[in-house]
C-alpha cells in the first residue's frame, strides 16, 4: 500500500497538540531563583534586613522579634486544581550564644497577604496569633523549621523538628530534622539546625497527586532521594487562588538569628538549582558594644602576644619539616610512583586519630582515611616496628611491583610510605569488613546467605587464580584466611593482605626459611619444609571453603580439645551424611549441589599431599560447574587416614597445646608477619 497523508489518522494527533498547547497556556509556569538577596528583590517586614553580604536576616538575636519576606507579587499558585509547585532555599540559624539552644525557627509561608496583623513570635513564628491559631479562614500553608518543642507537648514533640502545617501551628505531619541517607533503607542521619551552618530545603508539591514532599539536609550533601516527609495534601482545598510566597521567622524567650541564604521557586516545574559558590556567608554576629580603653589596650597586648607565639610556632613548624624531609627521603625513594606523603596520610586519617581505626592486629591498626587531594576513601595501614626496616629499598621496589596488581577481588594496595620506623600501607577502602567478622557475628541477627556465601568463595578462587597464574609474576599470598578475605559494599570478597606475600618469578621456587602464615590454614608440608608454594595457597583455600560452609573455625575449642574442622567433617562424612557439618545458622537454606561441592572441593585442597590438590584454575573450573568435581566417595576411604595423619602432625608439632581458647587462632600467626591485622569495617 503506498503511504499517503490521512487526514483521519492525524486528527487524535491534531487534538493532542491543541490540548497540550492549552494545558501550558492553562498551567502557568512562573520562576525566580535568588543566589543571595538585595533591596529589591522581597517585601519585608518586622526585623528582616538584608545584610551586605546579600544574606537574607529574619530575625537577629533579641527576644521575641518577628521577620517577614515575602516575593512582592503573588503568585497564582491555584490558577487550576491540578497545579504543582516546587521551592528550593538555604537557610542557617545561628543561635545567640555559643552553648545555650536558640529559638524559635523559621517557616516557608504560602499565604493570602504579605502582612500578618497581629502575629505573635514565639512558637506560632510570627504567621498566626494565639486567637486565629488553627481557623480554616486563614488559608496559610507553612513548613517549619522550629528548634524549640513543639507548641502543643501532645502531638508535636520534637524540638529540632519540621512540620507541615495548615492554618495553625498544629503540624499535619513533622519528624525530627533528619534525612535518609540512601533511598531503599531507613538509615537517617540528624541535622541539627542551629549548629550544621548552611541548610538546603526542598518543598516539593505534586498537584496531580495531591502530595507534599519535605527534603532537607546540610548544603554539603546531595539532595536525598528519599524526602523526609511525604504527606497526602490536596492543597487547593486549603488555599486561595493568588498566595504570596517567602518566609517567616520569630524568636521567643529563646533567640536565634535566621538567615535565608539563596531561594528559588518554580510554578508547574522543578525549581532552578542555586549556585553554592555565589550564596552570601553569615556574618559573624557582633557580640559586645562597650569596648572601653582598657579592653582595647588588653586587646592589643594579647594580640602582640598571640603574633609572636604564632611566629614562633610557625618557624618552629617550618624548621621541624625541612628536618624532617632531609631525615627521610632517600634518593631512591623520590622515584617510587606509589610513595606518598606521610603528610597526606597523616591528614587524610585525622591524625591516626583513634576514632578513625577500624582494625587491629598484632603488627599495627588499620585506619580509614580520605585522601585530601582526591576525596578516596582508603584504608591505611600503620606497620611499627621497634628496629628500622631492614632493606627498605628491596621492600618498596616489591611494594610498587604489587601496587600495579588490580582485580576486582583483590584488595588494591595503592602505596605506600616510609615513616620514622614504620611502613604505612595504602588499600582501596572495604566497606563491609572481614568474612570472619560476618560468617561469626550476626548483623542484625542475619548471617550470610547461601548464596552469598557461594559467591564469596568464588571471588576468592578468582582473586587467588589471578595471583597464582595470570599476573606477570607468580605471587604466592602465603595468609588465605578468612579474616584476610574482605567483603565489599555489593558482598563481593576482596583478597586482602597480599603484602606479606614475597614474589617469584614464573618458574622459580621458594627459598624463604620463614613459615609465614596462621595456625589452621597452613599446608603440613609447609611446617617440615618451609616453602611457601600455589599449593599450600590452595590448601588454606580448602580450610577457607569448609569454614565458609560449615560456619566454623578450622580449629575450634570444644568439651575440652580442639576440633579440627577437616577432621570434624571427614567424621560427619565417614558417618554417611556429610551435610552434618554444614553450618547450622544457614538453618538449611542452601542448594544441595553447591554445598556439596564446596564441602568436597574444600576437602580435595585440604588434601595432605600436595600432588592431590587442584590448580586455582581447576578449582575455578569446578566452581563454576565447567567440570565435575572427582567423586566425593572416592576420597572417603582415604578420609580416615587423612584425618589420623594432620592431627598427628599437628601434635607432633605441639601447637594445638598452644591454642588455648576459641578466638586465640585469629590473632595467632607463626613467622615473622603476623595474622588478622588488616580488619576493615565501619
Ligand atoms: C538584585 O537582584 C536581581 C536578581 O536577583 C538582579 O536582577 C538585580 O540586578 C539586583 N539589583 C541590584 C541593585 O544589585
Ligand atoms: C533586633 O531587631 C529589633 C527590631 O528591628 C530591634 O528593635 C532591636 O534593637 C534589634 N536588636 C539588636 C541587638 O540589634
Ligand atoms: C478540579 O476542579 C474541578 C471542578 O472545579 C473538578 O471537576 C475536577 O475533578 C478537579 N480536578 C482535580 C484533579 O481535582
Ligand atoms: C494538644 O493536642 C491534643 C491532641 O493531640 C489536644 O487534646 C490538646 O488540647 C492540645 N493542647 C493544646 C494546649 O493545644
Ligand atoms: C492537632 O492535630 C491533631 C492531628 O494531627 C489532631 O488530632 C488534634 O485534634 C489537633 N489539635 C488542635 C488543638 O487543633
Ligand atoms: C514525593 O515523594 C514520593 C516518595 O519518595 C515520590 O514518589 C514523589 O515523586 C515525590 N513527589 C514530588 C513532587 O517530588
Amino acid at each position: 500500500m503506498p503511504n499517503y497523508y490521512n487526514p483521519f489518522i492525524n486528527r487524535p494527533l491534531l487534538f493532542l497538540v491543541i490540548i497540550l498547547c492549552s494545558l501550558f497556556i492553562l498551567s502557568e509556569s512562573q520562576s525566580f531563583v535568588y543566589n543571595g538577596f538585595n533591596n529589591s528583590n522581597l517585601v519585608r517586614a518586622g526585623a528582616t534586613i538584608i545584610k551586605p553580604s546579600g544574606a537574607l536576616r529574619l530575625t537577629n538575636n533579641s527576644h521575641n522579634v518577628i521577620g517577614h519576606a515575602f516575593h512582592p507579587t503573588p503568585i497564582p499558585i491555584f490558577f487550576n486544581n491540578a497545579s504543582s509547585f516546587t521551592t528550593y532555599f538555604v537557610f542557617q540559624i545561628v543561635p545567640s550564644t555559643l552553648n545555650t539552644d536558640g529559638g524559635f525557627g523559621l517557616a516557608f509561608t504560602l499565604s493570602p497577604s504579605p502582612q500578618f496583623p497581629g502575629a505573635a513570635p514565639g512558637h506560632l513564628l510570627g504567621i498566626f496569633n494565639p486567637s486565629n491559631n488553627g481557623n480554616p479562614s486563614n488559608h496559610i500553608f507553612a513548613v517549619e523549621f522550629d528548634t524549640v518543642d513543639g507548641h502543643n507537648e501532645t502531638s508535636d514533640t520534637y524540638g529540632n523538628h519540621i512540620g507541615i502545617n495548615i492554618n495553625g501551628m498544629n503540624s499535619t505531619a513533622s519528624d525530627s530534622a533528619t534525612y535518609y541517607v540512601d533511598g531503599t533503607h531507613n538509615r537517617k542521619e540528624e541535622v541539627w539546625l542551629e549548629k550544621e551552618g548552611p541548610i538546603q530545603a526542598w518543598i516539593d508539591y505534586d498537584g496531580v497527586k495531591k502530595v507534599v514532599n519535605v527534603t532537607i539536609c546540610p548544603l554539603r550533601v546531595a539532595k536525598p532521594v528519599r524526602p523526609l516527609l511525604s504527606e497526602p495534601i490536596d492543597l487547593s482545598l486549603y488555599l486561595e487562588k493568588n498566595m504570596y510566597a517567602g518566609f517567616s521567622a520569630a524568636t521567643g524567650e529563646k533567640s536565634s538569628s535566621h538567615y535565608i541564604l539563596g531561594w528559588s521557586f518554580r510554578l508547574n516545574g522543578i525549581a532552578d538549582p542555586l549556585d553554592p559558590s555565589q550564596l552570601p556567608v553569615v556574618p559573624v554576629e557582633k557580640s559586645s558594644r562597650s569596648t572601653n580603653k582598657v579592653k582595647k589596650v588588653l586587646i592589643a597586648t594579647f594580640s602582640v602576644v598571640v603574633f609572636i607565639l604564632l611566629g614562633a610556632l610557625v618557624s618552629l613548624l617550618f624548621y621541624r619539616r625541612v628536618i624532617m624531609k632531609f631525615e627521610l627521603l632517600e634518593d631512591w625513594e623520590l622515584d617510587c610512583p606509589r610513595r606518598f606523603g606521610y603528610k597526606d596520610l597523616h591528614k587524610a586519617t585525622k591524625g591516626f586519630k583513634e576514632s578513625e581505626k577500624i582494625g587491629a592486629g598484632g603488627f599495627g591498626s588499620v585506619y580509614k582515611g580520605v585522601l585530601p587531594a582526591t576525596g578516596v576513601e582508603v584504608a591505611v595501614k600503620k606497620i611499627m616496628s621497634n628496629n628500622p626496616l631492614q632493606g627498605m629499598r628491596e621492600f618498596a621496589a616489591e611494594i610498587e611491583s604489587l601496587g600495579r596488581l588490580r582485580h576486582k577481588n583483590l584488595v588494591n594496595l595503592q602505596g605506600w610510605c616510609k615513616h620514622k620506623n614504620g611502613l604505612l600501607l595504602v588499600y582501596d577502602y572495604v566497606s563491609n569488613g572481614s568474612l570472619d567478622s560476618l560468617l561469626y557475628n550476626s548483623k542484625n541477627g542475619n548471617y550470610l546467605t547461601w548464596e552469598q556465601r557461594f559467591n564469596i568463595v568464588k571471588g576468592v578462587a578468582s582473586g587467588l587464580l589471578y595471583l597464582h597464574e595470570e599476573w606477570e609474576q607468580v605471587v604466592i599470598h602465603r595468609d588465605v584466611k578468612s579474616s584476610n578475605v574482605l567483603i565489599d559494599h555489593d558482598m563481593n570478597a576482596r583478597l586482602g593482605d597480599f603484602g606479606l606475600a614475597r614474589l617469584y618469578d614464573h618458574g622459580k621456587n621458594s627459598h624463604t626459611t620463614h613459615v609465614v602464615g596462621t595456625i589452621g590454614y597452613i599446608a603440613p608440608e609447609l611446617t617440615r619444609t618451609g616453602k611457601a608454594s600455589k599449593s599450600s595457597d590452595v590448601f588454606a583455600y580448602g580450610i577457607l571453603l569448609l569454614e565458609v560452609a560449615c560456619g566454623r573455625p578450622p580449629i575450634k575449642y570444644e568439651l575440652d580439645r580442639n576440633v579440627i574442622l577437616v577432621d570434624w567433617v571427614l567424621e560427619c562424612m565417614k558417618m554417611g551424611n556429610i551435610f552434618e557439618a554444614v553450618d547450622a545458622k544457614l538453618n538449611s537454606m542452601y542448594v544441595t549441589e553447591e554445598m556439596e561441592l564446596v564441602l568436597g572441593l574444600g576437602l580435595l585442597c585440604s588434601h595432605p599431599k600436595p600432588e592431590a590438590r587442584p590448580t586455582m584454575r581447576q578449582v575455578v573450573k569446578y566452581l563454576n560447574a565447567d567440570e565435575m568435581l572427582p567423586m566425593l566417595d572416592k576420597l572417603s576411604p582415604a578420609g580416615s587416614r587423612r584425618a589420623d595423619e594432620i592431627t598427628s602432625r599437628f601434635l607432633a608439632l605441639g601447637l594445638t597445646d598452644s591454642i588455648t581458647t576459641t578466638t586465640s587462632y585469629h590473632s595467632s600467626s607463626i613467622g615473622m608477619i603476623s595474622c588478622s591485622s588488616f580488619d576493615s569495617g565501619r
